[in-house]
């Protein structure tokens, strides 16, 4: 089998971090979500992948190169323009030839990886294997409706009134059949060739596709609610304790994580936390749910729940940080101008929140 991974696309809903970097690559737990879908396709026994990249290729393919480290062998397909899901399958036909392959989207987190799931799908041997999860709204998903057999009756992306709460989860197990699928569809409304429509293609020519329920959590992290959830997650996964005698003052708790030379100086850490080489915190509380990249100066602030990237300077924050996504290289520091007032450069489609 083969693995073929999506990260292409726009990410406009995780705009301005999206202007300059991959959606994909945004840290969970200070690792890039891409890693997380590439390791477990790995972990599947698959090393043959496929990465489907768009505008942000370079970056993709400065922070994955060739594979080796992950022990896998990849190999970049470019997309012009995010024409869709299907479209991306059409334009890696080459790369996937005539085998059965897993489709993994770029941006999705599953616990418990995709090794069962490539199993099921190898044994059974169906034309197609999706996953499907109940959702409280399935509006913004593609939704499954199933009959009283369990098997599918009608996929549709993103029904005003959807017929089930049954979504789909961003993986999929394809055989080859599903070529010719994507090659039938039209574009939908909204100009992409969508997957939904080429199961459905498959279902329609009396091709079994079978629907596997998802058991534990997944997320899709196209926005900044869900990217800070994942974080907290697999933060919660962390069973590492910082086991080093501190200077007094410092205050470690709980299971926390610290790259190579951390400095920690009157500082009180309460895990689950994860700080990246080279950062520096003084006078400074990190508080339970925070990933914290390389390289940065954290000084007499509080900081919880957030995901702060490599090289920012947060310093003299009056108020406690929380639920924030900040991108490399900011500075949020305290100003001694005159006047008294908030001053900003932020990027479009920025977002501040002042209590
Ligand atoms: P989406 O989240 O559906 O799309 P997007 O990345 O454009 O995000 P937004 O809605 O915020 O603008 O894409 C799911 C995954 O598939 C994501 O990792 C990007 C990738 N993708 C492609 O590689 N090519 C495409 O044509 C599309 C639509 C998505």
């Amino acid at each position: 089998m083969k693995g073929l991974i999506l990260s292409g696309g726009r990410g406009t809903r995780l705009r301005p971090l999206t202007y300059t970097s991959a959606k994909q690559l945004v840290p969970i737990a200070n690792k890039p979500i891409l890693f997380f879908c590439i390791e477990s396709v790995v972990a599947a026994g698959i090393t043959e992948i496929g990465i489907v990249v768009g505008e942000t290729a370079d970056e993709v393919r400065a922070a994955v190169g060739d594979g080796s480290r992950f022990g896998a062998r990849v190999t970049y397909i470019e997309q012009e323009a995010p024409r869709g899901l299907a479209h991306a399958v059409l334009i890696a036909e080459d790369f996937i030839g005539d085998e059965p392959f897993v489709m993994y989207l770029g941006d999705n987190l599953i616990a418990g990886g995709i090794t069962s799931l490539v199993d099921e799908f190898q044994e059974l041997g169906p034309s197609a294997e999706i996953l499907l999860a109940e959702v409280p709204d399935p509006r913004q998903f593609g939704v499954a409706e199933l009959t009283e057999n369990g098997r599918i009756r009608r996929l549709v992306e993103k029904p005003p009134e959807p017929k089930s709460n049954l979504a789909l989860v961003g993986v999929y197990l394809f055989s080859s059949e599903i070529f010719e699928s994507v090659r039938r569809i039209k574009p939908s409304p909204r100009g992409e060739l969508e997957i939904t429509d080429a199961i459905q293609d498959l279902i329609d020519r009396d091709l079994w596709v079978h629907p596997h329920k998802v058991q534990g959590w997944w997320k899709d992290t196209g926005k900044l609610e869900d990217v800070l959830e994942a974080n907290r997650i697999m933060l919660d996964t962390f069973d590492t304790q910082a086991h080093r005698t501190w200077p007094p003052g410092v205050k470690v708790e709980g299971r926390v994580e610290l790259g190579e030379g951390v400095e920690l100086v009157d500082a009180l850490i309460r895990g689950p936390v994860v700080i990246g080489a080279g950062t520096r915190v003084e006078n400074a509380f990190v508080g339970p749910y925070t990933a914290i990249g390389e390289r940065c100066v954290l000084k007499r602030c509080e900081v919880e729940n957030s995901i702060i990237l490599s090289d920012c300077e947060i310093q003299d924050i009056p108020l406690r940080i929380d639920g924030s996504l900040i991108g490399r290289n900011a500075r949020i520091v305290k100003t001694d101008f005159k006047p008294k007032a908030y001053r900003f450069m932020l990027g479009d489609n920025s977002e501040v929140g002042i209590t």
